[in-house]
């Protein structure tokens, strides 16, 4: 199949550009619209405790060969459950053969009270996404997590705001959502957008992308970078690497005018974006990431059940505290498990969604005792200073362990 023209990067879409046939989804996609000046707002959003209802499926639409959108009906009396910020993902649980697995997915749509859409890539091996993108169908249900996560801008207001979002493949998930509401949120923002894809055939939203164009021609600005396929423009072929990063930085975006970043993608891409944009003097605290791990890669937690504490052997005491009911688990030393390891041996309650100290939904407060956190993706530099920490990555160094889910 011939390789359709992504158009430029300021200017109005070329008319050649390739559009799949879904421009009428495309338009329902642009006039969910929103009000208000900043995309922070919803404090019951940013803090909410992570529970999961089942959603029906409204709605799977086909996005590429191997990715869908989903689309999950919330009924009136769990609406406000499911508001959200533009960034933020939902987790979805499903049992496979008697094995329960979770996986988190971005929401793809700008806030909207009655639904939630989220897309859905294959991964090559992948038990959940092959599931997901092959057998899910409307009229199906799916238990669906309230939606979580801190990917969300931390701008007062948009006038005059220059944001910039960095995705790879189904890294531009949450991106879409935070374009679309960045752009309708004010008449003065832009919102420009690199979007690394091996070849035109697996862009995501193509067609929703030209129809944003379409609609704020002048405010954002597409730069498709393909790595497989050649385009006009040196700078957009070829695998984005630190050198053509920092040319970008020189030619196309400067960072001196961009108010706030939103990198998403895989570690390697989002770590040499962190590191280039510090080597240009970007503030840490104007940048803001989310990692994406495939269905294949992922690591099951336990579930709390695999240990058992022998008789007389050494333990740890963890305390912890959710929904104002303390509870408290021994935990061997021998075994090493991470908190939230033991306390789901309690309370199979206890949130979490991908168990790999990725997406933030095991949080709590440590108030007693320390730990030793293995991976953190999630919280940023203030939260740790507070004492949060991730559970699912926390093991016990002390006797005795004290955590809130609650603060
Ligand atoms: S469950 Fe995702 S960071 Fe712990």
């Amino acid at each position: 199949m011939a390789a359709r023209n992504l158009g430029s990067t300021t200017a109005r879409p070329d008319a050649s550009m390739g559009r799949r046939p879904d421009a009428a989804v495309a338009s329902a996609f642009l006039a969910s619209t929103v009000g208000g000046e900043s995309l922070s707002t919803d404090d019951a959003a940013k803090r909410r405790r992570a529970r999961f209802h089942s959603l029906e499926v409204a709605e799977v639409r086909q996005l590429t060969a191997d990715a869908v959108e989903v689309t999950f009906a919330v009924p009136e009396q769990l609406a406000d459950d499911y508001t959200y910020l533009p960034g933020q993902y939902v987790a979805l649980r499903r049992d496979f053969d008697g094995h329960e697995l979770r996986r988190s997915y971005s929401i793809c749509r700008p806030p909207v009270r009655g639904s939630i859409s989220v897309a859905i890539k294959r991964d090559l091996g992948g038990r959940f996404s092959t599931w997901a993108t092959s057998e899910l169908a409307p009229g199906d249900a799916l238990d669906v997590m309230s939606p979580q996560g801190t990917f969300t801008s931390a701008l007062d207001a948009l006038d005059g705001k220059h944001v910039v979002g960095i995705a790879a493949g189904s890294g531009i998930t949450p991106l879409m959502a935070l374009a679309h509401a960045v752009l309708a949120r004010s008449e003065t923002s832009e919102f420009e957008l690199v979007y690394t894809n091996r070849s035109t055939l697996d862009v995501m939203f193509l067609e929703e992308l030209a129809e944003l164009k379409d609609r704020y021609p002048s405010r954002l600005a597409l730069h498709h970078v393909l790595s497989r396929e050649q385009r006009t423009a040196p700078l957009l072929s070829g695998r984005i690497d630190a050198p053509k990063l920092e040319q970008m930085l020189d030619v196309l975006i400067r960072p001196e005018t961009v108010d706030e970043w939103f990198l998403c993608g895989p570690f390697e891409l989002v770590q040499l974006a962190r590191d280039t944009l510090e080597a240009k003097g970007v503030d840490a605290s104007h940048v803001r990431y989310e990692l994406f791990t495939t269905d294949a890669d992922r690591v099951e937690p336990r579930h709390g059940r695999p240990v058992v504490v022998e008789r007389g052997e050494p333990t740890v005491a963890i305390e912890f505290t959710l929904d104002g009911q303390s509870s408290t688990v021994d935990s061997p030393v021998s075994a090493n498990e991470s908190i939230l390891n033991a306390a789901l041996r309690v309370r199979p309650d206890v949130p979490f969604a991908c168990a790999g100290g990725v997406c933030g939904t095991c949080r709590a407060r440590v108030l007693e005792g320390s730990v030793a956190m293995t991976e953190n993706y999630a919280l940023e530099p203030d939260e740790l200073e507070r004492g949060y920490v991730l559970t699912c990555q926390s093991h016990p160094k002390s006797d005795r362990v004290v955590v809130d889910y609650d603060v």
